[in-house]
């Protein structure tokens, strides 16, 4: 997504200087070429040969030697940027551009682009409350300017309070965000992600190796994408999901009840979960003892999918199909018994896929038998396909509708 894309990073004077460094690593990490302006003061934190060296392009910090040059800098970049980006934004630098003052390079800069801007503020808990910035804050975002919220802790002048700048996570994914089509503006998608987990006895349960990972990822590209997301998660390790509405849950009949819960307006379901298809017929309510052979009754537990499937108002049904053999006709299979739109089919024991990993290697099967092969990719990468795909079939669904 941001392979070849303009940035423009935008640095102001605090303390918080030194975390753009960060940003401007990641920025460069997946392939966007970044020019980075900072304010005088900003030069008093990090020096500019650091940003320099990381960007590879030479750093703007002064208005005069741009227009000693021959072409008027700052607009012929801000003409070729896709999105601009002030990390950390200073309450001086917010007022100023609030109130259309241009007395420097990235003033100006701002001025003048019509591409997107997000302003990533970091500042003293007062001065992020007063009504001042507030104020200016209030009034950018009326002119579509982007704004992060800023975290709480502690903060570099020793209060402890908002006014951190937002993780560098949470600003990566906020610029994907402005980068995204906005194409799935209107849909909203339920995504169950993670394994269940059912439990033995106190101390012991039956779960399995899903992390959670491909629904967390489903979840944040569907959100940036423009959709309203609702997650259902299993346990799993806690997961970015900034903007995202969350439900955990522990065992299947839990997750069933929470989806059940939530459906309404609801307009995709994609099961990502590894629901545990058996649970313990009974829980013990003291830890089991060793005690020679022991056996472990189990009892089903429900098709959460196939139930989906049922109703007659079913929402558009995407499922998985994590197989470790004759990939295409237990996929194929699953979508028949389960009345599923399409299938994401993948085989767990091919090195790269499944469990575990950042990336996965998928094919995707729609009702009618048709079957497309995706190389390895990124989490990321597969979720963006997926909903591709998606979008496809419902486009063409209406056409013949
Ligand atoms: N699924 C579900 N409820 C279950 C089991 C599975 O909703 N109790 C969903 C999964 O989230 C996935 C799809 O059904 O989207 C296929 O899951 P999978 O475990 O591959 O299939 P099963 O139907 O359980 O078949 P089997 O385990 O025999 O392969």
């Amino acid at each position: 997504m941001l392979q070849g894309k303009e940035i423009l990073l935008g640095v102001t004077g605090g303390i918080a200087a030194y975390k753009s460094v960060l940003l401007l690593r990641e920025l460069t990490k997946y392939g966007a070429n970044v020019n980075v302006i900072m304010t005088k003061s900003a030069t008093e934190f990090v020096g500019s040969l650091t940003f320099q060296t990381l960007s590879g392009n030479p750093v703007t910090t002064d208005i005069f030697t741009l227009f000693a040059s021959s072409e008027i800098g700052h607009v012929s970049l801000a003409s070729r940027a896709d999105l601009l980006v002030i990390a950390p934004a200073t309450a001086n630098i917010i007022g100023k551009i609030a109130n259309g003052i241009a007395d420097d390079f990235l003033t100006t800069m701002v001025m003048a682009t019509r591409v997107p801007v997000l302003f990533a503020p970091a500042m003293n808990t007062n001065m992020w409350a007063s009504r001042v910035v507030q104020r200016n804050i209030s009034d950018l975002k009326e002119m579509d300017y982007n704004f992060m919220e800023p975290a709480e802790g502690e903060l570099a002048c020793g209060v402890v309070g908002r006014g951190k700048l937002a993780d560098i996570d949470a600003i990566m994914d906020e610029i994907k965000a402005l980068l995204s089509p906005n194409d799935l503006q209107g849909e909203k998608i339920l995504i169950s992600a993670g394994p269940t987990e059912e439990a033995i006895d106190p101390a012991r349960c039956l779960t399995n190796r899903s992390s959670g990972k491909m629904g967390y990822n489903l979840a944040a590209v569907a959100r940036r994408r423009g959709a309203e997301v609702i997650l259902v998660a299993g346990p799993c390790a806690e997961l970015e999901n900034w903007g995202i509405k969350v439900i955990n849950c522990k065992t299947a009949l839990e997750m069933a009840d929470a989806i059940d819960q939530n459906l309404d307006g609801v307009t995709s379901v994609i099961m990502a979960a590894a629901v545990a298809d058996f649970r313990p017929a009974e829980q013990a309510a003291e830890k089991i003892k060793r005690d020679g052979n022991y056996c472990l009754e189990l009892e089903p537990n429900p098709d959460i999918l196939a139930g989906l499937g049922k109703r007659p108002d079913k929402p558009f049904l995407v499922g998985f199909a994590a197989e470790t053999n004759k990939l295409f006709d237990h996929a194929q299979g699953k979508i028949k018994r389960k009345n599923l739109d399409m299938i994401v089919a993948n085989d767990v024991t091919a090195p790269g896929a499944g469990f575990s990993v950042d990336t996965n290697i998928i094919c995707i099967i729609d009702r009618d038998g048709q079957m497309t092969d995706f190389p390895l990719m990124s989490k990321e990468n597969v979720a963006g396909v997926i909903l591709d795909h998606m979008l496809k079939l419902k486009k063409k669904r209406r056409l013949l509708a």
